[in-house]
């Protein structure tokens, strides 16, 4: 949460610091500002709320700075106000610092420092940090390899306690930007003369592909001449930049109201381009019997011998999670828990050996599956060879934290997704962990080379189906949505592999639309839930043909018969349908195990036109934010 960049270069930099805010505001919209060095002062411009009111503001300046920091908060300490808006000054106001993370020991740096007499005028923790800089500062020297600013923020950094990422400007070293980073993102942005930095790639693609990812316990100065790299000891590092793969990818609404339904209707794309990646081309069971019909590069130690499978995640990706455990034991025979990452860490699984941990996390740097996953590698490492850690990361983002830290990630192809609701970065996952299901269902022979050609025939098809569902049912859905725009409560049913959708389908409606919502699997009902049932709650029932389907009918009848008015996601239109359902959100006839895919999609377009009709401001939901990069 919160995202910070910074600029130093040829060019105005508050042009290139707003541009970057603009990518980075998902991350946080309680406040925004920027500093920049000005004629041998700080210029600071802080608002509260969203970037527009900075921007108002920046209208009235006249600002040709060619170095600055931008910041847009998402409040941890401290309300969202103006005053507790990065960047933070120093008492001299010579020092500008903005941040992202939590400084954890930042009360007793406060104290220490008002006993020193420096002033505080706001309740963050960020605010210690140009303090101490200051006060550093005022009792360092330069050496013979090292300038006085860098050597403060050195020792300043030693004394910080926590996640963050911090980028840092003074008046009197006009031509240096020095940030760093422990346990939170930051990417640095090469350019012809001009370098930058950012939260996230968002917010440096328009300016430069070359990049590079910081790494914790790394301090960066940029100069207008190049970019230099150091350990917390100031032991100079020698990095590659890399190339983003991004040449594609657009961060602009083109044409659709919102980033969500942009993405939304991305969804066959981002299906195309997995199973284009992914699939071995042109395989047949018949033909290819020795080859596994998909591709991920898998090391052999991390799948052989395989007993148990744990997988860590939060929100949506927990849901992808739980439709992965599905596949996993259904597909592969190998026994699966889900595990929601912020509660793993306290209390983890007793060890299991030849465990595969698998992270799934679209942003890549969600702190509590960072955390969860970090804990589990460091339990298992010096064991017997058998609790070895073996880690997957499931992400959207292979320049990700999560990516640096584990042995192997699925990269889940979705480009960018602005969204806060996550869509297609879902999608995605769940296209991961249907090829990660089949590849271990072809190694352990646990599927028939037919039935894994019929599973991987039916993929091939989800492209094409979701959008006869985009085409046909939006229009339908929008209308519908607008009956809801008033209802209070929303019940989710589903049950197998879609109980996982049920409890998505309400994610996605409460977030972004406030209204209270409840997935439930659908035989659970009549143990309590079914008493919350009257004409006032509508009950959405993902009906789709396989093992459970019958049973979801009759959970639907149960619904019906306490009056509920009743929503069906289903592939039939018959008159025992139409019987049963007031409403039907029709989605393509697919294999049970695949129908996960279509059936999120009416869901998705439901919950986002009940918002979009409540005036909701659908991309950025409140109180919420797209990387949860605090624990
Ligand atoms: C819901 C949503 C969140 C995220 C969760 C984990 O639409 O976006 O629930 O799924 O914060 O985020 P990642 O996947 O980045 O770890």
């Amino acid at each position: 949460m919160c995202g910070i960049v910074g600029y130093i270069g040829t060019q105005k930099a508050v042009d290139i610091l707003v541009d970057g805010l603009e990518r980075l505001e998902y991350r946080g919209y309680d406040s925004a500002g920027i500093a920049t060095v000005l004629e041998g002062q700080i210029d600071c411009i802080r608002a509260k709320g969203k970037l527009f009111n900075l921007k108002e503001k920046l209208e009235r300046e006249v600002n040709p700075s060619q170095i600055g920091i931008g910041h847009t908060r998402w409040a941890t300490h401290g309300k969202p106000e103006e005053r507790n808006a990065h960047p933070h000054r120093d008492q001299s106001g010579r020092i500008a610092v903005v941040q992202n993370g939590i400084i954890e020991n930042y009360q007793e740096l406060r104290e220490e420092l008002k006993e020193k007499g420096y002033t505080f005028l706001s309740e963050t923790d960020t605010e210690v940090i140009p303090h101490l800089i200051s006060d550093m500062l005022a009792h360092t020297e330069a050496d013979d390899f090292f300038g006085a600013f860098l050597l403060a923020i050195k020792k300043a950094i030693a004394r910080l306690e926590g996640a963050f990422a911090i980028a840092v400007i003074c008046a009197d070293y006009p031509d240096e930007l020095i940030v760093a980073r422990q346990q939170a993102p930051l990417i640095l942005g090469f350019g012809q003369g001009e370098f930058f930095c950012a939260s996230d790639v968002t917010a440096l693609v328009n300016h430069t592909r070359t990049v590079l990812s910081l790494e914790n316990g790394e301090i960066a100065r940029l100069t207008p001449l190049g970019v230099e790299v150091y350990d917390f000891d100031l032991n100079r590092l020698r990095k590659l930049p890399r190339t983003l793969d991004w040449s594609h990818t657009t961060v602009e609404k083109q044409g659709f109201r919102h980033f969500m339904l942009k993405e939304i209707y991305e969804q066959p794309a981002v299906v195309r381009a997995c199973l284009e990646t992914y699939l071995t081309p042109n395989w047949h069971a018949a033909e290819n019997p020795d080859t596994s019909p998909v591709q991920l590069g898998l090391a052999p130690e991390m799948v052989e011998n395989l007993q148990y499978i744990q997988i860590l995640a939060c929100g949506t990706s927990w849901h992808a999670g739980l439709v992965g455990k599905y596949l996993l034991e259904q597909l592969a025979g190998i026994p699966t828990v889900v595990q929601y990452a912020s509660e793993f860490r306290y209390a983890p699984t007793p060890l299991i050996p030849h465990t595969l941990t698998i992270g799934v996390t679209q942003s890549g740097e969600t702190a509590d599956t960072l955390a969860a996953l970090e804990m589990e590698k460091q339990r298992r490492t010096g064991l017997d060879a058998s609790f070895a850690p073996h880690i997957l990361g499931i992400t959207n983002r292979p320049e990700s934290t999560l990516a640096q830290m584990v042995d192997q990630i699925i990269n889940t192809h979705a480009g960018i997704e602005i969204g806060v609701a996550a869509t297609k970065t879902f999608i995605a996952q769940l296209m991961g962990f249907y090829f990660l299901s089949l590849d271990l269902a072809y190694r352990r022979r646990s599927l028939s080379l037919e039935k894994l050609e019929e599973i991987i025939n039916g993929l091939r098809q989800l492209p094409a189906q979701i959008e006869v569902i985009l085409e046909k049912q939006e229009k339908a859905i929008e209308e519908l949505a607008h009956e809801f725009a008033d209802t209070q409560d929303f019940i989710f049913l589903g049950r197998g592999i879609n109980f996982p959708i049920a409890l998505e389908g309400a994610l996605k409606l409460k977030e972004i639309s406030y209204i209270h919502a409840e997935g439930y699997p659908a035989g659970e009902m009549k143990h309590g839930p079914i008493a919350l049932l009257d004409s006032k709650v509508p009950v959405v029932a993902i009906a789709m043909p396989g093992e459970v389907y019958e049973k979801v009918l009759s959970n639907a009848q149960e619904a019906k018969a306490r009056d509920a008015r009743l929503i069906g996601v289903i592939p039939t239109d018959s008159p025992e349908t139409r019987s049963i359902f007031d409403d039907l959100l029709m989605v393509p006839q697919v294999q049970e195990l695949l129908s996960p895919i279509v059936a999120v999609i009416p869901l998705q377009l439901l919950s986002y036109h009940i918002a979009s009709r409540r005036g909701l401001d659908v991309d950025q939901p409140r109180n919420l934010a797209k990387s949860v990069t605090v624990e």
